[in-house]
């Protein structure tokens, strides 16, 4: 029993030496010994190219490492994979649409506060003010400290509820069978070509939580690469300019993977598995979530 999150964080290490010797768009977590422009790596080595790094400094020398704002391989918090992060304090609230059938009386969706994986995103996207140190939040140990007004992120990739609730796609819903179904039927959706991802889809995967399937944040994105390609936004020419696919699931920079290297294939391709729109002949609507 003891023995095995150790083992885990073994594997933890050789998957990310192995994921960042492909030629991704973007910069694995680990790349360049850690020094990169990969959002997620909070290491104070890496504070020349990031916006949010740690204060150099700590006492414990965890400022420099990579994986400690999210794993730790002793006592992990029970919510997800050796996770080492104290759970949000905020309320959310759920995404507003008229037309959603999953908020609908009778649908078997489940849809209520994120949960689940989503959760483990929160904890640092929650962007909330009450706690300045939001991102050195560790679960094990003493807070991890960030410069000030580094400490929680603001602007367009904070969550609030606001957010959650109008700015991004839903998440934390079941969607399996019978939630199809019932989509499906409803005659405000009915040409809108719903289907469900394979279950043996390597990228676009639905979280198994109390024995169904879940929509959650990594459903869409993978918060250990970011393939974007950050030269590319849609429109193209848009005055504000905003990335296309960040932290994105799809492909792993192998040359075999539909839509590796191109952000804008990627991030359709992942809609598609569930919004098959080509069979309407909109093939070429690249519109990205939320548009604008
Ligand atoms: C910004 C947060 C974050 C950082 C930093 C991070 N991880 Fe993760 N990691 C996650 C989340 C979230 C999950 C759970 C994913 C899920 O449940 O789908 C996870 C899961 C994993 C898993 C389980 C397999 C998987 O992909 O679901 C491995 C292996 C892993 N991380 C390795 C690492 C290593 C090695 C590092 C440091 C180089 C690292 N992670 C840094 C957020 C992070
Ligand atoms: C340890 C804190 C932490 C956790 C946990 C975390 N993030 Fe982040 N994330 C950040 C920071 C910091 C940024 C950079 C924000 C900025 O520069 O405005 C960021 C940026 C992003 C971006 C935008 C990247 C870009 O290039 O614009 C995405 C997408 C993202 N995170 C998704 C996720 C998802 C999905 C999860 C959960 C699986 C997650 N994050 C978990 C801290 C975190
Ligand atoms: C249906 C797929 C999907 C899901 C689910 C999803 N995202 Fe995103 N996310 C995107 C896309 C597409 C973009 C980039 C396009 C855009 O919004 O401009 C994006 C952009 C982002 C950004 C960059 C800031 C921004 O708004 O452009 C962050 C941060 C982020 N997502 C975090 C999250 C978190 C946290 C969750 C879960 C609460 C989540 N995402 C769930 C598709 C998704
Ligand atoms: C895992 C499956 C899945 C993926 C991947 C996915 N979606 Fe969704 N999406 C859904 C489901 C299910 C709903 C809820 C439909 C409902 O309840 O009526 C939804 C809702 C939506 C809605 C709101 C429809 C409404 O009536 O308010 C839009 C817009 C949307 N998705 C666009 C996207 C885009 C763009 C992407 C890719 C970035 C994407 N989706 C990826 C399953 C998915």
């Amino acid at each position: 029993m003891r023995c095995k999150p150790l083992m885990l964080v073994v594997l933890l290490f050789v998957s990310a030496a192995g994921a960042g010797s492909v030629g991704a768009v973007g910069p694995k977590l680990g790349d360049n010994n850690g020094l990169n422009t990969n959002k997620h790596n909070l290491s104070s080595r890496n504070a020349a190219n990031v916006t949010y790094a740690a204060s150099p400094g700590d006492a414990l020398g965890r400022d420099t490492q990579i994986c400690i704002f999210c794993h730790t391989p002793h006592n992990a918090s029970p919510q997800g994979a050796l996770w080492n992060r104290k759970d949000t304090t905020s309320t959310f609230g759920i995404y507003t649409s008229s037309t959603l059938v999953i908020r609908r009386a009778g649908v078997p969706s489940s849809y209520g506060e994120p949960n689940g994986s989503s959760r483990l995103c929160l904890s640092c996207h929650d962007g909330i003010t009450a706690d300045l140190n939001v991102l050195g939040n560790v679960y094990v140990g003493a807070q991890i400290a960030f410069p000030a007004g580094k400490g929680k992120i603001s602007g367009v990739a904070a969550f609030d509820a606001n957010k959650v609730k109008y700015g991004h796609h839903p998440i934390s819903f079941v969607y399996d069978a019978s939630v199809l179904a019932a989509i499906q039927s409803d005659p405000l959706k009915n040409t809108q070509g719903y289907q469900l991802p394979s279950d043996t889809d390597p990228y676009v995967k639905l979280q198994k939580l109390q024995n169904k399937k879940w929509m959650q944040c990594t459903t869409c994105h993978d918060p250990h690469q970011n393939q974007t390609d950050d030269t590319a936004t849609y429109p193209s020419g848009y005055a504000q300019g905003r990335k296309i696919a960040p932290f994105w699931v799809y492909g792993n920079g192998n040359s075999s993977d539909v839509g590796a290297g191109n952000a804008s294939t990627a991030h359709d391709f992942v809609c598609q598995k569930c919004h098959n729109l080509t069979r309407y002949g909109f093939s070429n609507n690249s519109t990205a979530w939320p548009w604008p």
